[in-house]
């Protein structure tokens, strides 16, 4: 898939205070800034084009995919080339575009800021704030691009397997089948424990066509005031379009979104680390054994 948005608008305020001043997506998870993982996942299942819909504070992100190049001349002249090679990702041959969602009214009016970019072609959708797979080893959008084209989806959502504790913060599906790949009967915004029809949990990657803008403008706000994307699928299966799930498969997702589980994406990427993975790691059995 040739287009992809990724939605990086949110005041990230459960992160306060690491997020006052600069973007939540731009957190560090090991060596990157969270947004650095998602456009390499994007690049790595083909994407050429990628629209952030952003806000007021997150230049800094903007500047992140920009060449820096009085940073390169000076590497260079230094002869620092382990340190210029860092910088590879942004010769990347993708290209950026920004809009801004001019008022905070949620996720689903976060993606309807991407209409006129999409134009007539399906698309992806990557929040900002969740990495799949450890070093964004996924191609989980691959597989959700092989259902959308074999069943004629209007939309493709990712899934991940949650503790049944957890369904009350996600959006949760109700599945027609078991398997990698089902169809959608249902899925529903943050449901009760024993409301919850699975514990299946929508997992930050979705792949649609235009037609869910139409749905989008006939969604009425809902939680929080805020235009819910989960209530414009919901609205998509209700008028008899085909809606589809696909697992993730041995990749897990990396929410960022609040601090246990942003310290959890931190240390399992820097133990990961070719570096100083083995090294952290016997500081951590230190600490323990304290
Ligand atoms: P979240 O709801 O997790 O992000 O949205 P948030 O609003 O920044 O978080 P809190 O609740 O204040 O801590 C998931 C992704 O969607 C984007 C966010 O930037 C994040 O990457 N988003 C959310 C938007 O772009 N616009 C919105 O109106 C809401």
């Amino acid at each position: 898939m040739k287009n992809a948005v990724i939605p990086v608008a949110g005041l990230g305020t459960r992160l306060l205070p690491a997020t006052k001043s600069q973007p939540k997506e731009m957190l560090p998870v090991g060596r990157k800034p969270i947004v650095q993982y998602i456009v390499e996942e994007l690049i790595q299942v083909g994407v050429k084009e990628i629209l952030f819909v952003t806000g007021p504070g997150k230049t800094s992100l903007e500047n992140h995919f920009d060449m820096n190049h009085e940073l390169v001349q000076t590497l260079r002249e230094k002869g620092k080339e382990e340190q210029l090679a860092e910088l590879e990702f942004d010769r990347f041959h993708v290209q950026y575009y920004y809009t801004r969602q001019r008022q905070l009214l949620g996720l689903g009016h976060a993606v309807s800021c991407a209409r006129s970019f999409v134009g007539s072609d399906p698309f992806v959708v990557a929040l900002g704030d969740s990495i799949i797979g450890l070093n964004a080893q996924s191609d989980v959008v691959r597989r959700m691009e092989a259902c959308f084209e074999e069943q004629d989806c209007a939309a493709v959502i990712a899934f991940e397997e949650v503790p049944r504790h957890e369904v009350s913060q996600y959006g949760i599906a109700r599945p027609a089948s078991d398997g990698e790949v089902f169809q959608l009967l249902d899925i529903i915004e943050k449901p009760a424990l024993d409301e919850a029809p699975s514990n299946l949990a929508v997992a930050a990657r979705y792949v649609f066509t235009p037609r869910i803008f139409a749905a989008l403008d006939r969604t009425e706000p809902g939680k929080g005031g805020e235009i819910q994307l989960t209530d414009a699928i919901k609205l998509l299966i209700e008028e008899g379009e085909k809606v589809c799930g696909v697992r993730l498969q041995g990749e897990r997702r990396y929410d960022i979104g609040n601090f246990e589980s942003y310290f959890q994406a931190f240390v399992e990427f820097a133990l990961a680390d070719e570096k100083y993975g083995a090294s952290l790691r016997d500081y951590i059995r230190s600490l323990n054994g304290a």
